[in-house]
């Protein structure tokens, strides 16, 4: 497997991973901030058909384009594979994730390290979003909305639309 050469420094370009099923306004909060560090930050969503996403991946596209079209040097992507294989194609050197709490640490450690393991010149850079946001995931916001909680402060209003007409459908179709 061919090597990254270049090291990360000023200018790298920045790949954000995830899921983003759906986009929370902790995910917006980290894109913000990110974007104001690396000048070329890549929101990528992972295209897993083996994960059972809420939104299809062209609706996550659609939604996160939406959201971030005033933001300068975001752009936004999808990949299939190897993160670090997608991060050597785009010349990208920095993966940026989010750390809320310690329990992310875990998982975010191993993937961090392994990802090292495959192309040891790409850096994963950990940020924290505001602290507000720092019990929100895409997974609980799901599950509060399916059962009729408010999720309205913790997305956009084009996200919480989508996510009450996703849901309606769902429903319907039981
Ligand atoms: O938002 P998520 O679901 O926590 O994001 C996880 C993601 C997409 C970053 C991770 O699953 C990933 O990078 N998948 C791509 C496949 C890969 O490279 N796996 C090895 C990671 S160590």
């Amino acid at each position: 497997m061919a090597k990254t050469k270049q090291r990360a420094g000023p200018g790298s370009v920045a790949i954000y991973p995830g899921s983003f099923d759906p986009l929370t306004h902790g995910h917006l909060d980290l894109i913000e901030r990110g974007a104001r560090i690396f000048p070329r930050f890549i929101v990528a969503i992972l295209k897993n058909p083996e994960k059972k996403a809420l939104f299809s991946l062209a609706e996550r596209l659609r939604l996160l384009r939406d959201e971030v079209k005033d933001v300068p040097g975001v752009e936004v992507d999808s990949f299939s594979g190897l993160l670090v294989d997608y991060a050597r194609a785009r010349e990208a050197t920095v993966l940026v994730r989010g750390l809320r709490a310690v329990s992310d640490f875990e998982y975010e450690f191993q993937m961090a390290l392994m990802n090292r393991r495959l192309d040891e010149v790409i850096e994963t850079v950990f940020m924290m979003p505001r602290e507000d946001y720092s019990y929100v995931s895409s997974r609980l916001v799901k599950e509060v909305a399916s059962l009729g909680g408010d999720v309205s402060g913790l997305v956009s209003r084009g996200v919480h639309r989508a996510l009450m007409a996703k849901l309606r459908g769902v429903r319907r179709s039981r």
